[in-house]
């Protein structure tokens, strides 16, 4: 498949060329969803019936402890995986009625991924790593050009593009990737435990940034975190307990 989503129409720059109406309802809406491993008496129920909305433009954090399902979630909302029962809508658009290929364009054109382990290409550049969700869509290349500049500078690493990933700390290892998550001007970020490999003053200056880019770039975000400083700064906060979702003030 090549270019199909209208992306790159031809409305010149600045904000998204789509003319279509922006949908209503919230970001992300979560009905019943149920996800198992394995059968019989050796199953662990992730989730069992998690239902939750996130509103557009919010950021939202996901706690849970350890093995409570926050990965699980988080893949099935990014389509990385499917859920054994349950609906899931992102963007308007109902999962379950994507195929291969729409599940595909939706992860590279719609969804920034930002993980723990930063997931960067050791052997390309800092700008070159946030160049590659552009490059998959076949972006026309002064346009990626310019906005990856844009990206870096945003992030705060305008003087680091040419280094490599082994060459940057592991801060700004992690504002790269988030630089790249938004890179095709996605609708939604989905974080899990980006703060992890952090230490404290790092990881805070990290959330800190996510907290910046989800109001200056109007994208919603959901991130899963320990992070009691990023709870703070969240809109909302859902907690995965005993695999169902229980709401925060
Ligand atoms: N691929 C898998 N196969 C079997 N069990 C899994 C798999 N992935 C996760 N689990 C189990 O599902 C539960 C939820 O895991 P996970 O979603 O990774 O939680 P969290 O991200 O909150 O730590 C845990 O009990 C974990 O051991
Ligand atoms: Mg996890």
């Amino acid at each position: 498949m090549t270019e199909s989503t209208g992306r790159t129409g031809t409305e010149g720059q600045g904000g998204t060329a789509i003319a279509e109406e922006p949908a209503a309802g919230p970001m992300v809406r979560v009905e019943d969803l149920h996800r198992s491993y394995g059968s019989g008496a050796g199953a662990v129920h992730a989730l069992r019936g998690v239902s939750f909305d996130v509103p557009r433009g919010e950021l939202v954090a996901l706690k849970g402890r350890s093995g409570s399902g926050k990965t699980t979630l988080l893949n099935l909302l990014g389509g990385l995986d499917s859920p054994d029962s349950g609906r899931i809508t992102v963007d308007g658009t109902d999962l379950a009625e994507l195929g291969e290929n729409g599940l595909l364009e939706l992860r590279r054109d719609r969804i920034g991924f930002i993980f723990q382990s930063f997931g960067l290409i050791p052997i390309l550049t800092a700008a070159e790593n946030v160049g590659v969700p552009m490059r998959l869509r076949k972006a026309d290349p002064r346009e990626r050009e310019d906005r990856v500049a844009l990206l870096l500078s945003l992030v705060g690493l305008a003087d680091h593009a040419a280094q490599r990933p082994g060459e940057l700390s592991g801060g700004q290892q992690q504002r790269v990737a988030i630089a790249r998550a938004l890179a095709n001007r996605p609708a939604l970020l989905i974080a899990d435990e980006p703060t992890g490999q952090l230490d404290a003053e790092t990881g805070l200056a990290v959330m800190e940034l996510l907290r910046a880019v989800v109001r200056s770039e109007g994208v919603t975000a959901l991130v899963a975190t320990h992070d009691a400083q990023l709870l703070g700064l969240a809109d909302r906060v859902l907690e995965l307990s005993d695999g169902h979702i229980v709401e925060h003030a």
